[in-house]
């Protein structure tokens, strides 16, 4: 889903880049509230990472003398999204998947569905597989959290149909800490059209590249809302700025805004962006070499999560988390690019952690009376019966609540109303099909609904919670970025509260 780059201070193209230009402008891209600690780990040690992944095997575009090529992608203050052209990321999970597969780990098949606890030690986890409808264990000595996104709670998004935000909600109904899940970052640029199309990413690249926002009377809005770096400013205020000449009635035939390459050489346009290309002839019959795109901001990633330390560590023991389902290290809003580079840095660390701690520790007990409240909470609702609402009715009440009350622009009124529906959808009775043992689909569909909705209604109170306006959470009742604000928001299934934002 992250398409166009990795960020990494190499200074292939721009040799005035540096680490701590990195730092700097992922913390003020993410409005001062990021971990400043984190942040510092990410751009050390992103390119390393990417050196990695290239002897490991990924292919990156290059520079004439060979080296990894790097383009300028927003907010930034110089060329360093390192590429793949426009599918960085496919390649760089095809390198990572060869070599898994090259290695002694094995696969189990399943979905979690929640932390087996001894105490505050995570000591395992209960798994779902639906291919046969069973219900498992498995007792570890650590377990490292990596399930990504949960922008699928929203009607438009970027997420492949897996991002339910499940791991969000196993963390915080076992206690896990989760830090600023007010902050979700709206892409600004998702295709429009066919219905079947909407919502699907269309690469920060395009713009990168050249690509430049027009509204339906022709005018490059960007003049007005960012003149400095125009379509390259921070997605949050490329989304606003798109959203608001919508509202205004300036948009295109199917409700976006034109997203133009016309000027640019159509060679140069499929080279560097051939997925692209691709994605507009086959989905919208769109010729991007000839023809404007017309583009909408989508919900494309979650910049809270739970907390972390350095070393990946939550505040249940045994439990590490690396990636989209933690928090802290791009603050309000995340630079594109800087997703990629997490996912390495931090994902390397966290299987460090793990294997540390696993040295250090023996497997703990699973409790007869857990399992018994799992069975009890998960397991048993999940019988086929009748007089409710199918978990994919639920589900889509639920993505056209979030994208009318919980989206760009927010205010109590609509986020009170959000929170009432939700709490009406979470005791809605669910009706489940007869079992299909060969592949349970609408059984886990109903486990991640449960969890859509927890995840749900922890943006809102957090959304609730900060009254101001920062990065890419935009109260239209407090629209401003109020000083007092730069703090982070905590919360657990025992209380909300605000810590002090860590500086380095
Ligand atoms: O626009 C993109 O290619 C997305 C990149 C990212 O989210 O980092």
């Amino acid at each position: 889903m992250a398409e166009g780059g990795y960020n990494a201070t190499l200074c292939n193209v721009d040799f005035e880049d540096s680490i701590e230009s990195h730092f700097q402008d992922t913390v003020s891209g993410g409005a001062f509230v990021n971990n400043e600690r984190l942040v510092r780990v990410l751009v050390e040690n992103a390119p390393g990472r990417i050196l990695k992944l290239e002897e490991d095997g990924a292919l990156f575009y290059r520079t004439s003398d060979g080296k990894i090529d790097q383009r300028a992608f927003g907010r930034q203050s110089h060329k360093r999204t390192c590429y793949s052209g426009d599918r960085t990321g496919g390649e760089i999970m095809a390198t990572l998947i060869d070599l898994l597969r090259a290695s002694n780990v094995r696969f189990i098949k399943g979905a979690a569905v929640d932390f087996l606890l001894d105490g505050n030690k995570v000591t395992g986890v209960a798994a779902f597989d639906p291919e046969g409808a069973k219900f498992f264990l498995i007792r570890s000595k650590a377990v490292i959290l990596t399930t990504g996104g949960g922008c699928r709670i929203y009607k438009i998004t970027t997420n492949s149909f897996q991002g339910t935000g499940d791991g969000f909600a196993i963390g915080y109904r076992a206690g896990a800490e989760l830090i600023d899940m007010e902050f979700i970052q709206f892409h600004p640029t998702g295709m429009v059209f066919p219905d079947s199309a909407k919502g699907i990413l269309v690469t920060e690249a395009v713009r990168a590249e050249g690509g430049i926002l027009l509204n339906s009377l022709d005018e490059r809005f960007m003049e007005k809302y960012a003149p400095d770096r125009m379509e390259l400013a921070g997605r949050d205020v490329v989304s606003r700025a798109i959203y608001r000449e919508i509202r205004a009635g300036r948009s295109t035939p199917h409700n976006g805004v034109y997203l133009s390459l016309k000027h640019l050489d159509p060679d140069f346009i499929e080279q560097r962006l051939p997925q692209t290309v691709e994605q507009f002839r086959d989905l919208s019959g769109v010729d991007i070499t000839k023809e404007l795109m017309e583009v909408s901001p989508t919900a494309h990633h979650i910049m809270g999560g739970l907390r972390i330390s350095e070393k990946t560590e939550t505040n249940l023991k045994g439990l590490f988390a690396a990636g989209e389902v933690t928090g802290g290290i791009h603050g309000a809003n995340r630079l594109g690019g800087n997703a990629l580079a997490d996912l390495q840095v931090f994902g390397y660390i966290a299987g460090h952690s793990a294997a540390h701690s696993s040295f250090e520790s023996s497997l703990g007990k699973v409790h007869d009376k857990q399992i018994t409240q799992i069975h009890r909470a998960i397991i048993s609702p999940l019988q086929p019966k009748q007089d409710g609402k199918r978990p994919s009715q639920i589900r889509h009440e639920l993505e056209e609540l979030m994208w009318a009350n919980v989206g760009i622009l927010r205010t109590k009124e609509k986020l009170t109303h959000a929170l009432k529906d939700i709490q009406r959808l979470k005791s809605t009775p669910l009706e489940i099909g007869n079992h299909n043992t060969t592949f349970a689909y609408e059984q886990l569909e109903a486990l991640q609904v449960r969890n859509m909705l927890i995840v749900s209604e922890i943006i809102i109170k957090a959304a609730l919670f900060r009254e101001e306006s920062r990065g890419a959470h935009f109260r239209e009742d407090f629209p401003e970025t109020n000083p007092s604000w730069r703090k982070n928001i905590i919360i657990s299934k025992e209380k909300i509260h605000t810590v002090p934002v860590v500086v380095f």
